[in-house]
């Protein structure tokens, strides 16, 4: 079975800085693979090499991404463009910059299913209320004619939710879709996310630092620090016998509902002092195999 997603030894740096230090890991055909880190790791780069969306400044510099076994790499810009939206979809960490202000609603919807499944104003128009239905969003017809400021942040990531799974992508990758939203809210779009990848077959890249949020919904995970892999494997095996000391950390200081809260210890500041270091200085030395 081909992978949805292949990155072997990727590096991208932003002019002179390394953001990613040679990750690599798969995502399944409907697989959800959970991506954690503290800020900073390079979670967001990874997601935007994926997409082909990093920053100006910032270049991909070793490495390979696959897309159900294409090269995106190696693609032609126009090609890349097509598949995004349509097989590789993002939902966003900030809904409210995602959204364009000065369109409404439907426009938005109707403009991403007009172009990549080329439907009439009409049909896309129905499309986007049946979407806006999946995402039990009530009234969908009349949220089709508000803006975005005219909604909820939590209604604002639902319509970006049924914009992501509109073109039932193979993949989707959530880019800490929850961390603006609260707990309540949180909980109604992980569950979504869980529902609307299942319906659609989308396998789902997921991005966050809540250890929590990944035992609930990731099949497996990938612990990403200063743009290095540091861990990955099954969800179940890496969080009940975690190999790296940072894994370890990082479950120490996530809150769980059989631990009380006083037990919860902070990632020892030492011990990422120590990666980063470790980071910084296997920059300096050549890779292996290197001229
Ligand atoms: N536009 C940019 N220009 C320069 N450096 C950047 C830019 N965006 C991110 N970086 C740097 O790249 C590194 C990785 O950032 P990234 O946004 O991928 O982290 P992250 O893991 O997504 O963190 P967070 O959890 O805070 O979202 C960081 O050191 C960050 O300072
Ligand atoms: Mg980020």
């Amino acid at each position: 079975m081909t992978a949805t997603l292949t990155i072997e030894g990727l590096k991208v740096a932003i002019g002179a800085a390394n953001v990613l230090r040679g990750v690599s890991l798969e995502v399944q055909p409907g697989e959800v693979r959970g991506l954690v880190g503290e800020s900073g790791a390079g979670k967001s780069m990874l997601g935007r090499a994926v997409l082909g969306l990093l920053p100006a400044n910032a270049s991909v510099t070793a490495g390979r991404i696959a897309f159900e076994g294409r090269d995106l790499l190696a693609m032609q810009e126009a090609e890349r463009r097509n598949l995004l939206g349509r097989r590789i979809a993002l939902i966003p960490q900030d809904p409210m910059t995602s959204l364009n202000p000065v369109k409404r609603i439907g426009g938005q919807i109707g403009n991403l299913l007009r172009h990549h499944l080329g439907l009439s104003k009409r049909a896309a128009l129905m499309r986007a209320t049946d979407l806006l239905n999946e995402v039990a969003i009530r009234e969908p017809k009349r949220v089709l004619s508000l803006y975005p400021h005219e909604i909820s942040g939590g209604m604002r990531q639902r319509v970006l939710i049924a914009m992501a799974f509109a073109c039932d992508p193979a993949l989707v990758i959530a880019d800490e879709p929850t961390t603006a939203l609260d707990v309540t809210v949180q909980r109604q779009v992980l569950q979504l996310v869980e529902r609307l990848r299942l319906r659609h077959g989308s396998a789902v890249l997921f991005v966050t630092h809540d250890l929590g949020v990944v035992a609930k919904i990731c099949r497996s995970m990938t612990v990403l620090h200063a743009g290095r892999v540091l861990e990955e494997g099954e969800t179940a095996n890496v969080l009940v016998r975690p190999r790296h000391a940072y894994t370890r950390a990082l479950l120490a200081a996530t809150p769980r509902a059989d631990r009380p809260a006083e037990a919860l210890r902070p990632v020892p500041p030492d011990l990422t002092d120590q990666l980063w270091s470790e980071a910084h200085r296997l920059d300096q030395v050549p890779a292996a195999g290197a001229a």
